[in-house]
Order: C-alpha cells, then sequence, then structure tokens
C-alpha cells in the first residue's frame, strides 16, 4: 500500500531476500527509497522472519511539489496490486513544503523500529552502524553519486555474505553501473537478475580499498565504459539480458561523456522501451 517505482516481483525479491537470505550479521541499507516502499517490503522480510535487523533508509525525501506526488499516490491505490489489497490504505497526512519525510515516516509506522530514516544527500552520510549484510542500491542517478555511495558503503560488506542489489542495473540511463561492477568483478559475482531491471550480487571476498579508486566511473572514457560493459554482459549472460546490455552500449554510443542520467537524452537506436 506504500508507492513504489519498483516492479512487484522485485518487491517480491525484497521481502524474500531479508526473510530466506539474512543471518542477523548486520544492517540492511536501502539507497534510494523514495517514499518507502523498497524500505517496507525489506523490513517486512524481517518482520516475517522474525530477526532483529535494522533497516536504513537513505533519501533526499524531497518532493517538488506535493499535490502532484498526491496524486500519484491516489492513482497508485487505485491501481492493482493495491486495489485488491486487504489492507485500508493509511491515508496521506498534510503537509507543508517539500518535505516527503513526515510521509515516509507516516507510511513506514507499521513497522516501527526495525526501520531508521536518514534524510539528505546520500554521499554527505556516515556510516557507523557496523557490517552491512545486505546493501540496494537505488539511488546511482550520477557516475559521481555511485562512485561516493559505494565508497560508502562497500568497505563494510562481509566477504562471503553480503548480497548487493543494483536496482537500476539495466537502465539504459545508467550504464556506469554495470561498468562499475565489470572493474570489481574479481569481488562480486552475480547471482540474480530480477524483471525488469535489477540484478544483484555475491560480495565473494575482500576488497582493497584501493580497488575502488580503479573502479571510478567518473574518469572513465566512453570506450572504456562500453569495453566494462561487454566484458560484464559475458558475465550475466545465463540470465538472457544480452538485449539490455546491448542497450546499455548503445546508450553510451548515443549519450557520449553523459555522465548524470538525466543528461541521458538520446534513446539508443532500435530500442522503444
Ligand atoms: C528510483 S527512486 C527509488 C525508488 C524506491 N526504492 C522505491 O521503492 O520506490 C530513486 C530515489 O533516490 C533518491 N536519490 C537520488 N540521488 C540521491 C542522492 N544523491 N542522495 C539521496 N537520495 C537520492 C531520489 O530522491 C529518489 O527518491
Amino acid at each position: 500500500m506504500i508507492p513504489t517505482m519498483i516492479s512487484q516481483a522485485e518487491q517480491a525479491f525484497y521481502v524474500w531476500l531479508t526473510r530466506e537470505c539474512c543471518a542477523d550479521l548486520g544492517a540492511v541499507v536501502d539507497l534510494g527509497a523514495f517514499a518507502g516502499g523498497s524500505t517496507a517490503c525489506l523490513a517486512e522480510g524481517l518482520r516475517q522472519a522474525g530477526r532483529k535487523q535494522i533497516v536504513h533508509g537513505y533519501d533526499k525525501f524531497l518532493v517538488n511539489d506535493f499535490n502532484v506526488f498526491r496524486r500519484r499516490y491516489h492513482t497508485y491505490l487505485a491501481d492493482l496490486p493495491a486495489r485488491d489489497a486487504d489492507f485500508p490504505p493509511r491515508g496521506l497526512p498534510e503537509i507543508q513544503g517539500d518535505d516527503l519525510l513526515p510521509v515516509v515516516r507516516h507510511f513506514l509506522a507499521p513497522w516501527g523500529d526495525r526501520i531508521v530514516l536518514h534524510k539528505g544527500l546520500i554521499e554527505d552520510q556516515t556510516w557507523q552502524a557496523g557490517p552491512v549484510e545486505l546493501l540496494v542500491m537505488d539511488a546511482s542517478k550520477t557516475a559521481k553519486s555511485m562512485h561516493e555511495m559505494s565508497r560508502l558503503f562497500f568497505p563494510h560488506l562481509i566477504a562471503g555474505r553480503s548480497i548487493v542489489v543494483q536496482q537500476d542495473f539495466l537502465w539504459w540511463q545508467q550504464p556506469w553501473i554495470a561498468a562499475q561492477m565489470a572493474v570489481l568483478s574479481d569481488y562480486f559475482e552475480p547471482i540474480a537478475h530480477v524483471a525488469p531491471m535489477s540484478v544483484s550480487f555475491l560480495y565473494t571476498k575482500h576488497m582493497p580499498p584501493e580497488m575502488l579508486e580503479q573502479a571510478n566511473i567518473v574518469t572513465m572514457t566512453d570506450d572504456q565504459l562500453v569495453g566494462h560493459l561487454r566484458a560484464m554482459k559475458q558475465s550475466v549472460k545465463r540470465f538472457r539480458i544480452d538485449r539490455l546490455m546491448r542497450r546499455l552500449i548503445s546508450a553510451v554510443r548515443a549519450n557520449p561523456e553523459a555522465r548524470q542520467a538525466f543528461h541521458f537524452r538520446n534513446r539508443p537506436d532500435g530500442f522503444f522501451t
């Protein structure tokens, strides 16, 4: 019943991940919580499993226009799956200005102190809450912010146990995600594709901090990006997502030197979705 940008399959995957794959080894971190939909799924899995782990939800928690958000919320409720859900909608609290945080707190109240929300730019935050068992990355809208987020959280992953969900892995306007994971492929093994866009990785072994500087997608040329995307295309062959990997490569060629999602204005030729 909480508005979300992730698909139903992805929502179910998030619940399953925290219910079945986590083992109380560290925190669950949701980068890019928007209205709280993904955070709720992660907390719900922990609730079902009866675990004590905390979900840390990060976002700017800002809306440009609250009336637009309100209209979208009502459209969301009128549509499936919310329309057929057996729960009454929680309604929207009245808010002033552009701060979405009170609304998100209201939506997430049923999960109580299993959830801690952090408002602001993620790259300006610090992390002092120990190991991270599950990291969901859904705010990598620029190469620079992704690089900063990886620097902040990757050092806290647990070798052989932690999972990283790259929610926008296959989205054509963010090719740096797959490129960075390709450079770090000695440390991250692709383990799942969930339709339409997400690919998840197991963090397999300890990564020296200097590796992240080698994987700096901000300073890569377009040719280097494409080279890494080709390597990743081979690594994820078994997921049968070749077409979407080719689209990432075409997107780099169609949008030279773009390193921010909103600078990707030219949709690659031959791709309509
Ligand atoms: C695709 S949405 C996340 C969708 C969400 N996971 C869901 O379930 O609906 C991306 C979110 O990332 C946030 N975001 C993007 N860049 C950010 C940054 N640098 N710092 C904080 N939040 C950021 C945006 O405010 C937005 O809510």
